[in-house]
């Protein structure tokens, strides 16, 4: 938590900063290829500003998918024909060294082999770049300077790649200087053509809920946070001015318009609930947290019983009076000329 509200300290903006990206971003390209048989494989390709999907790849033809306005970042047209190019000769030729080694590296059929690379930036300069290779989910090799190393779980298979992979001093070279000098040239000019998507500021919405009851006397309560961007958010309990320890904060999840859904749930006795809130904290929120109580919450099924009992006990009066009324004025009205 701790850790988190530091975090969030740092990207809240502040004055004269708003401009910079005040977090490390990375642009990554991802290939998935999946081979289910000797003679059947399927390429999936796309790039990814961190969680943000900014390219798909067609297989079929080689052509980007561009999902953005500024997906293209400051590269001319000529440039991205030229890396659609390269892209689709890498990317077809990559998964069919792992076809014809596959008795030799014991790959069994169907298998998944993920090569992932790209480059970081770092308050607005651009680190190294990497690339890895994972295979069935763990990492399997990963490439540093020039030449590519088993990671310490790949085992034999890990060894025998590197040891065809370092032959290929062409491709390598080619590697280095697409995630050192290509890859950040590329992502500093995606940072700048996207700021106005990439640097909105949305506002969570926040509501209480309680959940499946864990028990007798226990309630499950919940606050959902949701429509937010960018994704760091602080959410807990408070019990009065102090943070309650039992907070449970689930996954930060994606909607599909790009902003964020988190739930912050909270398992308490019954009537320990009094005094809680929820606290929200968000960048877009400008230093005002937002606060619900659950007592104004909960009240509502309170306010509808103290509203709506004497509303029933009023109307029972009502129509008892007006029976009795009745019952007392048809005497009365009888022997009157009717008009
Ligand atoms: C390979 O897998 C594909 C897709 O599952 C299938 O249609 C095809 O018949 C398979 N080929 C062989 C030779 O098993």
């Amino acid at each position: 938590m701790f850790l988190q509200m530091a975090l969030l300290t740092v990207l809240v903006p502040g004055g004269d900063s708003d401009d910079d990206y005040q977090e490390p971003i990375s642009l990554r390209t991802i290939l998935t290829t999946s081979f289910c048989n000797r003679s059947w494989t399927q390429n999936q390709g796309s790039a990814w500003l961190d969680e943000l999907q900014t390219r798909g790849w067609d297989s079929k033809t080689g052509a980007f998918i561009f999902l953005w306005p500024w997906s293209r970042g400051n590269f001319s047209n000529e440039e991205l024909m030229e890396q659609e190019k390269s892209f689709h000769t890498f990317f077809t030729r990559f998964p069919l060294v792992f076809q014809d080694h596959a008795s030799q590296w014991q790959l069994e059929y169907p298998f998944q082999v993920q090569l992932a690379g790209g480059c970081d930036s770092h308050f607005g300069e651009a680190s190294t770049g990497f690339m890895q290779i994972a295979y069935q989910g763990p990492d399997l090799v990963s490439f540093q300077n020039t030449s590519w190393w088993p990671s310490p779980k790949g085992g034999r298979r890990a060894q025998q790649v590197c040891k065809l992979f370092n032959q290929y001093h062409v491709v390598n070279l080619r590697i280095q200087a697409n995630i050192n000098d290509m890859c950040p040239h590329f992502l500093l000019g995606l940072l700048e053509a996207g700021k106005a998507d990439l640097q909105r500021q949305m506002r969570p919405e926040a509501w209480l809920s309680t959940g499946p009851s864990p028990g007798s006397g226990h309630l499950l309560l919940v606050c959902h946070v949701s429509g937010f961007y960018p994704k760091p958010v602080w959410v807990t309990w408070m019990r009065g001015d102090q943070e309650h320890q039992g907070t449970r904060r689930g996954d930060v999840l994606p909607h599909a318009d790009g902003t964020w859904y988190l739930q912050t749930s909270l398992d308490v006795e019954a009537r320990e609930a009094a005094d809680l809130s929820c606290l929200v904290r968000h960048s877009s929120l400008e230093g005002q947290d937002m606060v619900f109580y659950w007592e104004q919450h909960r009240p509502v099924d309170l306010v509808f019983l103290v509203v709506s009992v004497p509303l029933v006990l009023l109307a029972g009066l009502a129509s008892w009076l007006w029976k009795r009324q009745k019952s007392h004025k048809t005497p009365q009205c009888t022997g009157l000329p009717l008009e």
